[in-house]
């Protein structure tokens, strides 16, 4: 640090320069991000509660019953009546939670110190942090020709030190929703704590469904799902940070709770101490702006951007991986390596993300990405054909 005091104006200027180098939601050239621009009114309600922290509620009585609102309307979309849990810093953060739920929850009722979780090969990164900092062991399913978690596979994988079984409701890769009907029947009649990773699909299911969207229950209705994250900051349009996390049981984030002495609260069960009250007031704001029209009318425009898509690469002879689920398409050229056709659209200006199982291109289509872009993008690839 400097010395002396600088100018408001020199910082301004100084921070405006290295922003520019940021890419821009705007030019509809990230191809690859599951975040997108945050709505106006999310950030300006997000703005006013700068101060607020939830991590001392007593303090901010009302920003907490904010949250406690906000997880409550969370909990009703995946039909659970009477939801638990907290708004958080993300997805990450949010299937931590559940796994250390899970994990503290089977050392104290089933005496299993030395655990396992088993996710598919196609969990997010964040399950391996979070076996990592517990001292789990992850045990992996198979995923079937489908790229969806093969059930047969997870059976075999179930043993008397499993902690938790993790299904994931829009794949990070693919956008596939794993068959947790079937996988919630086995967790609830073998009694292991099943979590559901929704930070993806969880803004977009529910809303599809509701305007005919043949896709499968993934939710509380299921005996078996004991928690599910769901991320504001994705698909809900809130701004960053925003992670939900909801258990279906008040034990589960008991379980996790530590002595909080000098706090209004004798207890804490998050990870986080000091944490944002911005988070959950912008997430309130944003679900009541749209309601359940709202949000079903973003999702229903992000599906027609994404069959418009995939329909017009399968055109030009590019090979599509599956049919889209939800938002994301992901594709190959038929001969040229994938790495290369990427780094021919990144030259050409376009933010590339290749997926890692099966290698391929994967766009998602967030709410930047508009029809134009996507004419823009279809023009080069057919240039590169
Ligand atoms: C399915 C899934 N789970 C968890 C995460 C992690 O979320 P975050 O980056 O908000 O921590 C992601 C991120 O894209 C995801 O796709």
């Amino acid at each position: 640090m400097q010395d002396n005091p600088i100018d408001k104006q020199d910082i301004l200027n100084e921070l405006a320069e290295l922003h520019s180098l940021d890419y821009d939601y705007e030019d509809g050239r990230i191809l690859g991000s599951m975040c997108t621009q945050a709505h106006p009114f999310a950030k300006e309600v997000y703005c006013k509660f700068l101060d607020t922290n939830l991590g001392d509620p007593g303090l901010f009585k009302g920003t907490k019953r904010i949250e406690e609102e906000v997880i409550k309307s969370i909990g009703e979309l995946l039909s659970l009546d009477e939801a638990y849990g907290n708004i958080v810093t993300g997805g990450t953060e949010a299937n931590l939670m559940a796994i250390r739920a899970a994990r503290n929850h089977a050392r104290k009722y089933k005496g299993i110190t030395d655990g396992e979780i088993i996710i598919p090969n196609s969990a997010h990164f964040s399950f391996k942090k979070a076996a990592d900092m517990l001292s789990l062991k992850i045990v992996e399913a198979k995923l079937d020709e489908n790229y969806k978690i093969d059930v047969g596979s997870l059976n075999e994988a179930i043993s008397d030190k499993t902690v938790a079984i993790v299904a994931i409701a829009g794949t990070t890769e693919l956008g596939l929703i794993d068959p947790i009907e079937e996988i919630s029947k086995i967790a609830f009649e073998k009694n292991i704590y099943f979590h559901v990773d929704a930070a993806f699909g969880g803004f977009s299911i529910p809303f599809l469904r509701e305007i005919g969207y043949n896709l499968p229950v993934f939710d509380f209705s299921l005996d078996g799902v004991c928690s599910i994250t769901v991320d504001p900051h994705k698909m809900g349009l809130a701004p960053i940070p925003a992670g939900g996390i909801i258990f279906r049981k008040e034990e589960y984030l008991e379980v996790m709770a530590v002595d909080s002495p000098y706090l209004t609260v004798k207890t804490q069960s998050t990870i986080v101490g000091t944490r944002l009250g911005a988070s959950s007031a912008a997430t309130y704001a944003i679900m009541k702006y749209f309601g359940k029209k709202g949000y079903s009318k973003i999702a229903g425009n992000l599906m027609e951007n994404t069959m418009f898509f995939a329909q017009n690469l399968k055109e030009i002879g590019y090979e599509i991986i599956c049919e889209p689920e939800l938002n994301i398409v992901a594709f190959n050229h038929p001969t040229m390596d994938t790495n290369v056709l990427a780094g021919k659209l990144e030259k050409r200006g376009w933010k590339v993300s290749v997926a890692k199982c099966p290698v391929a291109i994967r766009v998602v289509l967030m709410n930047h990405i508009k029809k134009n872009h996507l004419e823009e993008l279809l023009k080069d690839l057919k240039d590169l054909y």
